[in-house]
């Protein structure tokens, strides 16, 4: 029986991932850089500055690390600006149904989001109180595909790892999860979520397959 379930946050509970699109769009144009869907893929789950690395990678260039730090602050400080209006209006669709499912069967919740910016989100959205627990992204040191991000959530609910679903849009926290020795349920596309052990297109009606784990 499954006794926890741990939930990414950009792009699972809110669509915040297009924001990072954008304000990543927006840097990658002022620096004459090329930026698409498909880069972006790759950025999803990956810290600011690993991002950033990414981005000049695909365009065969390289800053120094004091650019990098520049530059990705900039990014940044265009999310903030976009993440500020954000209202409980932009919870995802299924998602309050799902939570306040998972409370009512006595599963505890963790959020495992690398983002530095997930509580403020959380806050916006007013749904931080329902979680347990809110991994603090800048105490991971191996930013996902790496387990630790979950194995520090599990362990915060006093939930063991094989003991959790995880929910993940992202190619690196399917990998992440499943190094974890967790349940990966995918949210988006079953191509770029592989690895999953179930995918769906959001979390409407995710209710009923849940039943089965816990
Ligand atoms: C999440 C998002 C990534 C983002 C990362 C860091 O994992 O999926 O797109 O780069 O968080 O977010 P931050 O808000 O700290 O820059
Ligand atoms: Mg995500």
């Amino acid at each position: 029986r499954r006794k926890g379930a741990i939930f990414d946050l950009d792009g699972v509970i809110t669509d915040t991932a297009k924001y990072h699109y954008l304000a990543w769009k927006r840097l990658a144009s002022e620096l004459g850089l090329y930026f698409d869907e498909k880069i972006n893929e790759r950025l999803k789950g990956i810290g600011r500055l690993e991002s950033l690395e990414i981005i000049l990678e695909e365009n065969g260039q390289n800053f120094s690390h004091q650019e990098k730090e520049y530059y990705a602050n900039r990014k940044n400080q265009y999310y903030v600006e976009m993440i500020k209006n954000i209202t409980p209006k932009d919870i995802l669709p299924g998602v309050t149904n799902l939570i306040a499912t998972l409370k009512a069967w006595g599963v505890k919740l963790a959020v495992a989001s690398a983002s530095k910016n997930a509580p403020t989100v959380l806050k916006n959205l007013r749904i931080i109180e329902w979680f347990d627990h809110v991994v603090d992204a800048g105490r991971i040191k191996k930013g996902k595909p790496d387990p630790e991000i979950f194995l520090v959530a599990a362990q915060n609910i006093g939930v063991k790892p094989w003991e959790c679903v995880g929910f993940e849009d992202s190619a690196a926290g399917i990998e992440a999860l499943k190094r974890a020795g967790m349940l990966a349920v995918g949210i988006g596309d079953k191509e770029a979520l592989k690895d999953a052990d179930l995918v769906v297109k959001d979390l409407t009606f995710i209710t009923p397959i849940l039943e089965l784990f816990f």
